[in-house]
């Protein structure tokens, strides 16, 4: 099939490419010129394991390329898929929808034979109904469907999850662009995924509905976790214990910092505002947003118990500084919350990350980047494991620190306590 998909982002790339990867021919567009202009000569503007070999088999073989004639793309193709960023307007909880409603009105002039038009934009319910409106407007015998076709895909975990998901939703009224999208995904429903055909709004909904779901149980797992500290009761073991229930299902129950990253909290936010459009108040959605926003809080004061109130000129390392391991993306994460209190209260932080420096830290006061562990952790007072990237996971910090006295609080709970308890370490995790 020839697919165009607009915006090269993380969601446009990484369906892209994957698509090509299937055998269809992609054209990938965006109207920033820099970015294509990388793309077609190997450069990958974000960090996701994988994803540079594949693109540069599929464009090698000439199932992939990149342009910015986006209405070439659109006539030369039979599936448009809207892939553009939906961020939330300054000061409200809105999603912003005007590069959805630009790309639409893009559409809408160079529709020249039927097309389904697949929005992978994640976006409140009835956006499907607007988009629809705009191309009928200059289209009135009607060349096209809209259909929704929400993504699942984890910031580094982003391939797998495109190849193997749980599920494909796809939403739609039409027969006929049921039938082509069936079609699309036949290789990767083949295996164990489930095709899952319901209408276009709830199909929207499912994309809201199952981040705000995750980030419920995040936040529900991240209060246990809370009185568990006060009870001497290991968290892991309750995530384990209830996980095994599998109408609960061990997974997103792991306790640990405030969750982060470009589409929990967007999206939560979103969904709340989107209910209030329509009168309904989502009050358990809303308490889980207040709840991670006071967990920042909550560690920065657990911070100062760990360190006896006594910050000022204390060396503080951060293993990781990424809201999750295996990406570049600071978006959320808590250690923006965390490293500012930190620098203000004159600590001296210094932080390694697999992924380099972050341009905002620096400009912090006496916050420093290390290129590697050793010589981030050298003399710490405190060492705080942030993020849970595979090479924090058999550290030596004894070895690592070269002083008697340090502590180490892992917000990931990686480490054993018995074990750290018995190498005279003083260890302190997240609700254990
Ligand atoms: C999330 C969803 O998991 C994807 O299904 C969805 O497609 C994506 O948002 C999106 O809407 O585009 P992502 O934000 O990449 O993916 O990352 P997650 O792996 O879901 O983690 C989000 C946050 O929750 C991170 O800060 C992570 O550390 C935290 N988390 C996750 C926990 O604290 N505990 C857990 O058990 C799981």
């Amino acid at each position: 099939m020839k697919l165009c998909i607009i915006g090269t982002g993380y969601v446009g790339l990484v369906s892209g490419t994957c698509f090509s990867d299937l055998g269809n021919k992609v054209i990938c567009v965006d109207t920033d010129k820099d970015k294509i202009k990388k793309l077609n000569s190997g450069i990958i503007p974000i960090y996701e394991p994988g994803l540079e070999e594949l693109v540069k088999k599929n464009f090698s073989q000439k199932r992939l390329s990149f342009s910015t004639n986006i209405s070439e793309a659109i006539k030369k193709s039979n599936i448009i898929f809207i892939c553009v960023g939906t961020p939330t307007i300054k000061k409200s909880n809105k999603a912003d929808l005007k590069y959805v409603f630009q790309v639409a009105n893009t559409i809408k002039k160079n529709i020249n034979n039927y097309k389904v038009i697949v929005n992978k934009s994640t976006v409140p319910i009835t956006t499907g109904d607007k988009i629809e409106k705009i191309l009928k407007k200059k289209n009135k015998n009607k060349s096209f469907d809209v259909v929704s076709n929400p993504e699942f895909l984890r910031e580094g975990e982003a391939i797998r999850d495109f190849i193997y998901p749980d599920r494909v939703v796809v939403g739609t009224n039409s027969k006929k662009a049921n039938r082509i999208m069936k079609s699309l995904y036949l290789p990767i429903i083949k295996k164990v995924s489930r095709y899952f055909h319901t209408s276009r709004r709830g199909a929207e909904l499912i994309k809201y509905a199952s981040n705000a779901f995750l980030a419920t149980k995040i936040s529900f797992i991240n209060e246990l976790a809370n009185l568990c500290e006060k009870t001497s009761i290991d968290i892991k073991n309750v995530s384990l214990g209830m996980g095994l229930d599998q109408r609960i299902g061990e997974r997103f129950l792991r306790a640990g910092p405030a969750y982060g990253g470009s589409c929990f909290p967007k999206d939560t936010r979103a969904l709340v505002q989107t209910a209030e459009n329509f009168k309904i108040n989502l009050s358990i959605v809303k308490n889980v947003i207040k709840s991670n926003e006071k967990r920042k809080h909550l560690l920065i004061n657990r911070i100062r118990e760990i360190l006896e109130n006594k910050i000022k000129n204390k060396k503080i390392t951060f293993l990781g500084v990424t809201f999750k391991p295996n990406t570049d993306d600071m978006r959320e994460a808590s250690s923006l919350a965390m490293i500012p209190y930190l620098s203000k209260k004159g600590a001296h932080v210094r932080y390694y990350d697999p992924t380099g420096e972050k341009k905002y830290l620096n400009k912090l006061k006496n916050v420093k980047f290390y290129n590697n562990i050793n010589s981030a952790c050298k003399k710490s007072d405190l060492i705080v494991i942030h993020t849970e990237w595979n090479e924090f996971k058999q550290l030596n910090f004894k070895k690592l620190v070269g002083k008697k006295y340090f502590k180490i609080y892992d917000l990931r709970n990686i480490y054993s306590p018995i074990k750290m308890f018995k190498n005279k370490i003083n260890y302190f995790g997240i609700g254990r």
